[in-house]
């Protein structure tokens, strides 16, 4: 097996990098009190030594009392989350690494098992946490103002601690996707509608205001889903048409790069045609995409989160894609999380020596 094309270096406006290979953001919660430790640098550097072109953090969230259900999920905010991260974008930088933070706010979600509470109620568009199921507050205007000050604010951080770029997490079923998926999305103000753009409002100011306070060249890019971890088969756009509405005003409002989540990155998006989400993306907004779901593995990460393992696959499809020119970018999770080694076997063919995924790889951080 060669990839020698994954290995191309690409160019995006400030933004440059040595190969097609993205590290997925991957939640990781080993950041006791929001604050990343010198084990998480490690971690990340470890990643870019192992010649992963661009690594996306873990989601770290936005300072919003309740963005978070976890303690241990990195902040993006605060002197100390931010000294922790200038740790890590230190190290990595100093071997070479590029990185950019993903920015998140969860939303209206459960408690963690452990029963940790923020110290104020979830907020979301209608407090909504799935269809029917009340799980938090809803949104006033002033709370979504001050949650797009928090990302414009939180990318600003990012830019000066050194990150060369930034992604905003607006899939998954967290807080933006709630925005644009009508059954979490009930509101009746100019945040809410029927359409999925109206639905995108949310979106569309945040990103228009993250442009605004990081300036034309710094690279942003918005991580968005068809799935919802309430419900894997939900859809937001069922045509191209409806896909188009919602991503052209994000790419117009700023985003450079839709960073297409899926499953399995094999699976047409739509009925009479096998592109996937990444290549709809790229084909109806001509942005940059990355594509993502099970490359290299014969299960998917929905599996892994109920303890499944997943064995090495072949790269032949997503090549045969790639070269296609569906998307520009291949975002690798969890054949990363087993072994940070993982970009450089692939770039020297050696097959035999990758290792899948096994849920034992959740457990640390090596
Ligand atoms: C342990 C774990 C944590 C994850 N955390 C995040 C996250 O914080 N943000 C996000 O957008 N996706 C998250 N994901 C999804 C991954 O970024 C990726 O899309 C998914 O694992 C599919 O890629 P893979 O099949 O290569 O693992 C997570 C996945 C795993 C396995």
């Amino acid at each position: 097996m060669t990839a020698h094309q994954l290995f191309q270096p690409f160019r995006l406006k400030s933004l440059q990098l040595k190969n097609r290979i993205v590290m997925a953001p991957m939640t990781r919660s080993f950041s006791p009190g929001g604050v990343p430790t010198p084990a998480v640098a490690d971690y990340y550097v470890r990643h870019a030594k192992g010649e992963v072109g661009l690594i996306i953090s873990e989601g770290t969230v936005v300072n919003r009392p309740a963005a978070s259900n976890d303690p241990d999920v990195p902040q993006f905010f605060g002197e100390k989350p931010l000294l922790g991260w200038r740790g890590v974008i230190d190290k990595v930088l100093a071997v070479g690494g590029v990185m950019a933070p993903q920015l998140w706010h969860m939303g209206v979600v459960s408690p963690k098992g452990s029963g940790w509470l923020p110290p104020v109620p979830f907020e979301g568009p209608s407090g909504l946490v799935a269809p029917g199921k009340i799980g938090g507050v809803a949104m006033t205007q002033d709370d979504i103002a001050a949650t797009i000050v928090a990302f414009a604010q939180a990318a600003v951080a990012a830019k000066a601690l050194g990150f060369q770029a930034v992604e905003i997490h607006g899939a998954h079923g967290y807080l933006i996707d709630q925005f644009f998926w009508h059954p979490t999305n009930q509101r009746t103000d100019v945040y809410g509608g029927q359409s999925l753009a109206e639905r995108s409002r949310f979106a569309v100011e945040l990103i228009r205001a993250v442009r605004h306070a990081v300036g034309p060249d710094f690279p942003i890019s918005l991580r968005i889903s068809q799935m919802k971890l309430q419900d894997f088969t939900a859809k937001l756009a069922t045509t191209p048409q409806e896909m188009e509405q919602w991503l052209v005003p994000l790419a117009d409002a700023g985003v450079d790069i839709f960073h297409c989540s899926q499953r399995r990155f094999w699976e047409g998006e739509f009925a009479d045609s096998d592109l996937n989400f990444a290549g709809w993306a790229k084909k109806l907004t001509g942005k940059t995409t990355i594509t993502v779901g099970s490359v290299g593995l014969t299960g998917d990460f929905l599996a892994a989160f109920n303890g499944e393992s997943s064995t090495p696959h072949s790269l032949d499809e997503l090549l045969r894609r790639f070269d296609r020119g569906d998307f520009d970018l291949v975002a690798v999770g969890r054949p990363l999380l087993a072994d940070a080694e993982w970009a450089r076997k692939i770039r020297e063919g050696r097959s035999g020596e990758l290792i899948g995924f096994t849920k034992e790889a959740l457990a640390t951080l090596s």
